[in-house]
């Protein structure tokens, strides 16, 4: 089943050829949702577009197209309103033939894209050794929500972690290790991440302080690049303890596991893609580093600047390493889409590796390279979120505090309403909703802006958050318990019948989901989404306080009843794909 407005797009496109000729097959119909509900659901805004074309005034083009324009099977007939819109509103008919279409698909009426690309979703990538902080929780909610839309609509999708896992900090951590807790690298048994991050802040006190052990650090980061036996198990010990806690933290969120490929897969191939850089003519020495000179970004002086590839001492960088990625994923990976959910303080990080890759040939006009960057979480007072101490807040105090939050609702809310519950069903529901709310609450945010954490906010029962969204859930559960009504056993001959304003308001929103994924497969927005469930409640709200359902008589009681169970489908499917399960009850 197609969108509605991908059936629409098909009519204007016959419409134009019809009317102007085999030459108006392209013509984009500009067809967008009503500006005003008064003038109808859609308008196509073509004719405007096509006076210089077609050189007639576009109210006449509007007339011309909408005498060859058959959208019978879809809506009433077409009025041209203003200069020359066409305006177009869905007929109940074609509103109850697809509702009951949807009744009976799991994709709700999304149909898989046409054309799957293989697409890499760029992973939370912190720095291992290093504690994950609220820095990391946009990346890992943003990629996985993107990542589970884009599966959704069929794409083939590979998630991989680029973790920071190579270098000089691991250096001088394992040269600590060696010096004042040898143990540590023998048995990772009784550690933890909290004890790596004590360790990596000695030894960043150390090499700040002690010109020796600076000499220690660089030592073995020289052995562990040379493959050495020993060091090389330290760094294993040390990253496999930081993933097993980045796992937990994964885990609790509801992210969907991923491969990690960090920062060390790549190191075998730095030098032949320096060499390539070379012999494609890209690089130049620049005292004493090989570095490419990038288009569009100068210096003070209007210089072009340079991307250093590879550092006066031999060694590479963070941008040599994302360059072998590039490469790795177009040749090996043979990807056609790669996003990079990362924060915007590296937008410029992106645009240079993207033109190097783009200059060296290895992304081509076919493949799409995308940073999606996004803003900071702020404190209350409006700062970048930090400890009492000035740390960053690691990532995991931050939903236990969500979580905390929310159980203390939960047990004010059941005491209110003089309700017992297990202690089971609390745990669960507090969990649930505390990490739903932290998950909602950025990606109902346009990504790129900054937004104040606030767990009052995030947990409100009322407004654009997770416990509104799944409560919308849990109501339409009610009311099948109530009137113990099985939904997926309404009877062969259950029809949807729309007569009332409320009813027909929800029916065409139940059906543009398709419509908001596809945008959202586009912009990688994500916000998207969250507004159109948000207002899929308000909608289903409306219609719930204005028709009775179980009160109503047949043929409107199960018809209504089939709109409920389309709403709580809808929302449950669409929180999935923002990684926010349901409650049955809450
Ligand atoms: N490790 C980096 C950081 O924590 C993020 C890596 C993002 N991915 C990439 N391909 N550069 O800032």
């Amino acid at each position: 089943m197609n969108s509605t407005i991908a059936q629409l797009k098909i009519c204007l496109a016959q419409a134009l050829v019809a009317t102007f000729g085999d030459d108006y097959a392209n013509v984009d119909p500009i067809l967008v949702p009503a500006s005003n509900p008064k003038f109808g659901d859609y308008q196509a805004n073509v004719a405007m577009s096509l006076t210089k074309k077609v050189g007639k005034p576009p109210r006449a083009i509007a007339e011309q197209l909408v005498q060859n324009l058959d959208v019978s099977d879809l809506c009433h007939p077409p009025t041209i309103a203003g200069p020359g819109f066409i305006n177009l509103t869905l007929k109940p008919e074609y509103l109850q033939a697809e509702l009951q279409a949807m009744q009976f698909d799991p994709r709700l009426g999304v149909a898989p894209v046409e054309s799957p690309q293989r697409v890499i979703v760029d992973y939370p990538s912190p720095n291992i050794a290093k504690e994950m902080h609220v820095g990391h929780l946009r990346s890992a909610i943003i990629g996985d929500c993107i990542a589970r839309i884009l599966a959704f609509v069929g794409h083939d999708v590979q998630r991989i972690s680029h973790v920071g896992d190579w270098g000089t900090p691991f250096g001088m951590l394992i040269a600590h290790l060696r010096l004042s807790y040898p143990e540590a690298l023998t048995s990772t048994e009784n550690l933890d991440l909290g004890d790596l991050s004590t360790f990596y802040r000695q030894a960043k006190q150390r090499f700040d302080a002690d010109a020796e052990f600076r000499e220690a650090a660089r030592l073995s980061v020289v052995q562990l690049q040379a493959g050495d036996v020993e060091t090389l198990r330290a760094w294993k010990i040390v990253c496999e303890l930081s993933s097993r806690s980045y796992r937990a933290t994964y885990d609790l969120m509801g992210i969907l596991s991923f491969i990690e490929r960090g920062e060390s897969f790549y190191n075998p191939f730095l030098p032949e893609v320096v060499a390539e850089l070379q012999q494609l003519g890209l690089l130049v020495e620049d005292s004493g580093a090989q570095c490419v000179f990038l288009e569009g970004f100068t210096n003070k002086d209007g210089k072009p600047l340079p991307l250093i590839v590879k550092k006066t001492d031999g060694g590479y960088n963070y941008a040599t390493t994302d360059l072998a990625a590039i490469r790795y994923r177009v040749q090996v990976d043979r990807v056609q889409r790669v996003i990079y959910p990362v924060g915007s303080e590296q937008i410029n990080h992106f645009i240079q590796i993207f033109q190097v890759g783009r200059r060296a040939g290895w992304i081509t006009d076919e493949m799409e390279f995308v940073h999606t960057p996004f803003g900071l979480i702020l404190g209350d007072d409006g700062q970048k979120l930090k400890t009492r101490s000035g740390d960053a807040v690691p990532l995991k105090e931050l939903l236990d505090g969500a979580i905390a939050h929310a159980r203390q609702d939960l047990e004010k809310r059941l005491q209110e309403e003089g309700r017992q519950e297990s202690a089971d069903f609390i745990d669960h529901v507090a969990q649930v909703v505390g990490i739903s709310a932290v998950k909602y609450a950025d990606l109902s945010q346009n990504r790129t802006s900054n937004y104040i954490f606030s767990y009052g906010k995030m947990l409100a029962l009322q407004g654009n958050t997770a416990p509104y969204m799944i409560y919308a859930y849990v109501r339409v559960q009610g009311i099948s318990r109530k009137g113990q009504i099985d939904f997926e056993n309404l009877g062969a001959d259950a029809k949807i019948v729309l007569q009332e304003e409320t009813e027909l308001v929800l029916a065409k929103h139940l059906l543009q989901l398709g419509e908001v994924l596809d945008l959202v497969t586009q912009d990688l927005l994500p916000n998207r989404l969250c507004q159109y469930l948000f207002e899929l409640s308000q909608k289903f709200n409306q219609f719930y306080d204005r028709c009775p359902v179980l009160q109503a008589e047949e043929p409107d009681r199960t018809s209504r009843l089939m709109l409920c169970d389309l709403t709580a489908r809808t929302l449950k499917l669409g929180l999935s794909l923002l990684g926010i399960p349901v409650l049955e009850r809450m």
